[in-house]
């Protein structure tokens, strides 16, 4: 992650982000003191009755009833009219954030993300975000709202009587401290009961997801037990957690009191005394009730700020690391071609200071199939996935149809590349949407002749709801080798100028491959296809062969080339030669 932005840049940051809605702001603040305001009038005028009482002046009774209940729809509308407008502000400024992160989360590159945990990331999206959002969303609000409240009922106070003042605001400074000391230490065990959630969580689904493993070894026992374990540390930081609330809660119920209890004493006595009215007597109790509400919440609001800040800061490392690989400014779309791929004296490491692909010259002509094979490790995977700019060379460079792919869009180059993993992730989604996932606007038409091409048609006709059927967590589960062509059938319904084949066919049984096979041979014409290969018959496609071995081209040639000349050629020809026999009396 990049360095981390000081506290009060954060700080400030955050706030940015709520620029767009300075007027929605300004509404919600005005609304808000509005709707107190007319609380601590009303409040007020609760004081005149007990005057009004105290004096016999029975005919003032019904106005100031009606008074009283017309500040408190006032209150009611303003309070109403801060909530509609403050609350959709707040989800929208939870939206901006979160585009912002997700945004910045599918640029970043694959280099990123190698260095990257992702249940890291995945919490700085979740967590985070939620610590954030309900800050920044209401946050200022309410600050304005107590501090206005504070002030304005302080204000009142002092006009009655200074010295009853006194003692009711004598209280404040200790509310905010308890409060802001309570928020302060639970806050970081209430985030680890969450953490510890987390845990449980992932032992209850490694056990559910790994359920053929925990039973073939027996280990039901040992995972109850490691399950049982985390469990009871959850169960223990939350009765700590719960201690603090046994204390901290009736804490700062209690603490109001105390000034209640003087200002009963001291104001009974000036009541007694003529020295102050009745009603002032009553003002001054329900005011100090009115205080206990805000003074306790900015407490609090001290502790949210914090909080929410370090939760900003942590976001902001990802909205702020650099994007590694993007499209160089000027940069154009790649010219039209046939798909001519050449790496000249490239060298190119994860870390720079370890290279894993030494001065590698090698021209791929256009149209035609390359097989590249080499021991595991060698450096076959981080070739590949050099031609579509996943990761940018160190030294020398790729070219195109000789253009450099630093000196164009991401975008259009790699429309031109169609990739095929070993393990080919889908989405939870219908067939038909997967395969259309690099062009939506596909028609039926094409996603049918694409996975057609890539002979996935045949069994994705007999899926219950055909092109339609979810395949993934929430759907059907494919095997392997349809996966693999339904992978096949998404890169070519982009019609690649290039396609690249990672091990497409090692994990899959010999009659799937030679179906796999089948369809390659027909995506394969008219375009560069580099096929990563162990199996013979997969090399057998290839019009050449190009053998990497630690991270150099060793031997590059036909099959009959190498046959004669090169030992690692020799060991797949020896194994794979076996192979072809069993596929070919299978299939
Ligand atoms: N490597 C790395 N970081 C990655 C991927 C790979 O440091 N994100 C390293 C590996 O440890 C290996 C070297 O790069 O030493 C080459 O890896 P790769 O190109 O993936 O090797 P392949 O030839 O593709 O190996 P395999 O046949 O096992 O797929
Ligand atoms: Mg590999």
């Amino acid at each position: 992650m990049v360095e981390t932005p000081r506290y009060r840049t954060t700080f400030v940051r955050l706030i940015g982000f709520l620029r767009p809605y300075k007027l929605s702001m300004g509404i919600s603040i005005v609304l808000a003191v509005g709707s107190q305001a007319a609380g601590i009038a009303g409040t007020f005028l609760a004081g005149s009755v007990a005057d009004a009482l105290h004096h016999r002046e029975h005919h003032l009774l019904p106005w100031l009833v009606a008074a009283i209940l017309a500040l408190g729809v006032v209150r009611a509308a303003t309070m109403a009219g801060r909530r509609l407008i403050a609350g959709k502000q707040a989800l929208a400024v939870e939206l901006d954030m979160r585009t912002a992160v997700y945004a910045k989360l599918v640029r970043l590159s694959f280099g990123f993300y190698d260095r990257h945990q992702t249940g890291q990331l995945m919490s700085r999206a979740t967590v985070d975000l939620q610590g954030v959002r309900f800050f920044l969303g209401y946050g200022l609000i309410f600050f304005f709202q107590h501090i206005f409240t504070i002030a304005g009922v302080a204000l009142v106070v002092f006009f009655i009587d200074w010295k009853l003042a006194l003692i009711s605001i004598a209280i404040s400074p200790a509310l905010i401290a308890v409060a802001y000391r309570y928020s302060h230490v639970s806050h970081p065990l209430l985030r680890d009961v969450q953490q510890k959630m987390a845990d449980v969580a992932t032992v209850a689904e490694e056990n559910i997801v790994g359920v053929h493993v925990v039973k073939s070894f027996a280990q039901e026992g040992a995972e109850q037990t490691k399950f049982e374990h985390r469990s009871e540390a959850v169960f223990g930081l939350s009765v700590k957690a719960n201690r603090q609330r046994a204390f901290y809660v009736p804490m700062l119920s209690f603490l109001p009191l105390l000034a209640q209890a003087a200002i009963l004493v001291v104001g009974g006595r000036m009541v007694a005394h003529g020295s102050l009215s009745v009603g002032s007597f009553v003002r001054f109790n329900l005011f100090l009730a009115m205080l206990v509400m805000p003074l306790r919440s900015l407490g609090m609001w001290i502790g949210q700020a914090q909080r929410a800040t370090a939760s900003g800061e942590r976001i902001f490392q990802v909205i702020d690391e650099p994007e590694e690989i993007s499209d160089t400014p000027g940069a154009h779309d790649l010219p039209a071609g046939s798909g001519r791929i050449a790496f000249e004296s490239v060298t190119f490491g994860y870390d720079a200071a370890r290279p894993v692909l030494h001065d590698i010259d090698l021209e791929l002509e256009a149209g035609k199939v390359v097989a590249l094979i080499g021991h595991t490790g060698a450096g076959k995977t981080s070739l590949a996935s050099l031609i579509p700019r996943f990761y940018d060379v160190q030294h020398g460079s790729v070219s195109i149809d000789g253009v450099d792919v630093r000196e164009v869009t991401l975008a259009s180059l790699r429309r031109e590349i169609g990739v095929i993993a070993q393990d080919p992730f889908l989405f939870s989604a219908t067939v038909r949407e997967n395969i259309a996932f690099g062009r939506p606007d596909a028609t039926d038409e094409d996603v049918v002749r694409a996975a057609h091409l890539a002979q996935a048609s045949e069994f994705i006709e007999t899926l219950p709801e055909g092109y339609d059927t979810v395949i993934g967590e929430r759907g059907i589960t494919l095997s392997g080798g349809q996966r693999q062509r339904v992978a096949i059938a998404r890169a070519l319904v982009v019609d690649p100028r290039i396609l690249i084949l990672d091990d497409a066919t090692a994990s899959v049984d010999a009659t799937t491959e030679a179906k796999i096979r089948e369809g390659l041979r027909e995506a394969m014409r008219d375009r560069t296809t580099i096929i990563i290969a162990h199996r013979l018959s997969t090399i057998a496609l290839a019009d050449e062969i190009v053998v990497l071995d630690d991270g150099r081209v060793v031997a590059r040639g036909t099959q009959e080339d190498l046959a004669e000349s090169n030992d690692v050629y020799r060991e797949i020809h020896e194994h794979g030669m076996l192979e072809r026999v069993f596929t070919e009396e299978v299939a």
